[in-house]
């Protein structure tokens, strides 16, 4: 094992957040009960706010960032997991509370790990990371809900290009729903397609106020972005439909009505996954090994070594990432 590694560490600096590469010693880590080695982690929204530090995201410094981790037990006092044991852990607050994924080493709690689904490498259960899974929780939710059903009305996807958006696009249109790619990229049109998008809607008129009763269109939704377009996406919802809304892309307001929700008894169902309960999580990690396309998931992420992630952190932030970002700790 590694005398030091490298990690990617938040700390103080004038009473500002600034991170940057650091070298550990696994004396350093957390004293919890499972030592894992890290092959991979992930980039995602709250990633690019932490690392650039354009948003507080850790609660505590010094802080590892890195809302995600999958890699292999070496050590463990728990019962639970013995070495050699392939691993992946999502939220939980790393990054925030907890130090997270961007290290070559990291000590969990035995409950943070989700044993990796057999369908799926290390490097593709982070090419799947929080963002995919959140998505397979929104998914989950809709179901549960009976908003949604193969063949019946549209299903609507918000932010479909980013981390979410792509892989809510990939599981609902699995399932046989007909699906509509929100996205103010026109030219991932064609990606949005090979994972099964059958329409889309420019992001632009989801943007624009509206009446507060639209025409019904859609059975249910995934909605990453929030604002004014989670209150359009609610306003064009059928009677007894429902949003499940998980993110803040474009904006954290509600600035709606209640009247779809008592006039419709439309639902808006929100979804965390940071502190989602292992049962959830293991429904939603049996949904992607089930439902998650192979070819379609290789075209959705992209691995980049580990010192690219401040400049990933700026272009996700810009909105320039298409799907999904696996970062390689080891190289
Ligand atoms: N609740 C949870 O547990 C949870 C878990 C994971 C993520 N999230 C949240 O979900 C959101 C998406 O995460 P992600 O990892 O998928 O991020 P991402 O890859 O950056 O995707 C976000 C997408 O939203 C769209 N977008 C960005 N800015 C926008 C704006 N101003 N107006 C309208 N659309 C905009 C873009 O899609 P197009 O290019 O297609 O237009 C962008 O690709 C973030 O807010 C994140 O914090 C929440």
């Amino acid at each position: 094992m590694a005398e030091t590694f490298k990690a990617f560490v938040i700390k103080d600096v004038d009473g500002k957040p600034k991170g940057g590469f650091t070298t550990l010693t696994l004396a350093d880590l957390p004293d919890n009960d499972v030592l894992v080695e890290v092959a991979y982690s992930t980039l995602n929204y709250k990633d690019g706010l932490a690392v650039s530090g354009k948003g507080r995201i850790a609660r505590k410094l010094p802080m590892v960032a890195g809302i995600d981790l999958a890699g292999t037990v070496v050590e463990s006092r728990s019962p639970d997991w013995k070495p050699g044991d392939k691993v992946v852990a999502n939220g939980w607050g790393m990054s925030e509370t907890q130090w997270g994924g961007y290290t070559r080493f990291q000590r969990l709690k035995a409950e943070w790990l989700t044993r990796l689904p057999d369908a799926f490498s290390l490097e593709e259960a982070m090419g799947i990371g929080t963002a995919g899974y959140t998505a397979a929780l929104c998914v989950d939710a809709l179901e549960r809900w009976g908003a949604v059903r193969p063949g019946g009305k549209e299903v609507l996807v918000t932010g479909a290009a980013g981390g979410v958006g792509s892989v809510a696009v990939a599981l609902l249109a699995k399932r046989g729903y007909p699906v509509v790619a929100s996205t103010g990229r026109p030219e991932t049109h064609d990606y949005l397609r090979g994972l099964g998008a059958t329409g889309f809607i420019d992001r632009a008129v989801l943007l624009e106020k509206g009446a507060p009763l639209q025409k019904e269109r859609w059975a249910g939704g995934v909605d990453s972005v929030g604002g004014q377009t989670l209150v359009n996406a609610l306003s064009q919802t059928i009677w007894g439909g429902a949003i499940a809304a998980c993110g803040l892309a474009g904006s954290s307001d509600l600035p709606g009505t209640v009247l779809p929700h008592i006039l419709r008894s439309v639902a808006l169902l929100g979804v965390d996954s940071v502190m989602a309960p292992q049962p959830l999580r293991d429904a939603a990690w049996a949904r992607l090994a089930r439902d998650m396309d192979k070819t379609a998931l290789t075209a959705m992420y992209e691995v980049q070594p580990f010192d690219a992630l401040p400049d990933l952190a700026t272009r996700i932030l810009a909105g320039q990432i298409r799907g999904r970002v696996v970062v390689d700790v080891t190289r």
